[in-house]
């Protein structure tokens, strides 16, 4: 699958990087493929990675990932708003309010950016554990939960599919209005991991009886 990866940082870069592995074409999403910083992360990245400016990313990409901060979602919005047909993944946290998408009460940034890319599917999905896991979401036997949201089916099997190759369990929590639950998920983490005092090496999971 090809994955285009729209912020090559925390997230982006290590999810681009597990997927590499995976056999996935990874291209990531940047506003200069050139720079130092970059570089270093496509050959971290290896099985032919790549980088270009993110509407290229984005146009040659089956699936979308949006790993930048919240705070730059109007210009990566900007940029990709006339690509149409695939799958975005949104694991954006809207920690830090962006005056120009306020968020109303009970909305997500999930949703806002649904509304503002008519052309994607979207699916909110790797928000809400720290980045730091990602390369390991095992802990002892048990598998960490990738919990997602989405309105299309297909595009949350797609998406299950990728988080259970990187070793995930996975959560269907329903349709994109339920996307600001699972950024009220990441506020707990957050919460929990450094105000609380119990470490980043933290993942929620669900017990079933
Ligand atoms: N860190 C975590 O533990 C974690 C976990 C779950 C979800 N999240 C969420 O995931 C998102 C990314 O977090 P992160 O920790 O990976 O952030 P990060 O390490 O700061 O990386 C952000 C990336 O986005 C790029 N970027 C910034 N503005 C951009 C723009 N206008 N166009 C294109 N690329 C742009 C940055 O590029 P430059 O290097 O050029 O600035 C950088 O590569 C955030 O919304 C965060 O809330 C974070």
């Amino acid at each position: 699958m090809n994955i285009g990866i729209i912020g090559a940082g925390n997230v982006g870069g290590r999810l681009g990087k597990l997927w590499a592995a995976k056999g996935h074409s990874i291209i990531y999403g940047v506003r200069n493929p050139l720079t130092p910083k970059i570089q270093t992360i496509i050959a971290e990245t290896e099985h032919n990675a790549t980088a270009a400016l993110v509407k290229v990313a984005a146009e040659k990409s089956d699936v979308v990932v949006l790993a930048t901060p919240w705070e730059a979602i109007g210009e990566v919005v900007f940029q990709i708003v006339d690509v149409a047909g695939k799958i975005l993944v949104d694991c954006t946290n809207p920690i830090e309010p962006n005056p120009e998408w306020p968020l109303s009460q009970g909305s997500s940034a999930a949703e806002e950016i649904a509304k503002r890319l008519p052309g994607f599917k979207v699916v909110k999905a790797f928000n809400s554990l720290g980045a730091g896991n990602l390369s390991d979401v095992t802990f002892g036997t048990v598998h960490a939960d990738a919990f997602m949201c989405g309105d299309d089916a297909d595009s949350k099997k797609i998406v299950a599919q990728l988080a259970k190759e990187i070793g995930f369990e996975t959560i269907d929590v329903g349709g994109l209005r339920n996307a600001e639950m699972l950024e009220s998920l990441a506020k707990l983490w957050i919460t929990l991991a450094y105000q609380q005092g119990i470490g980043p090496n933290i993942a929620f999971k669900l017990l079933h009886r």
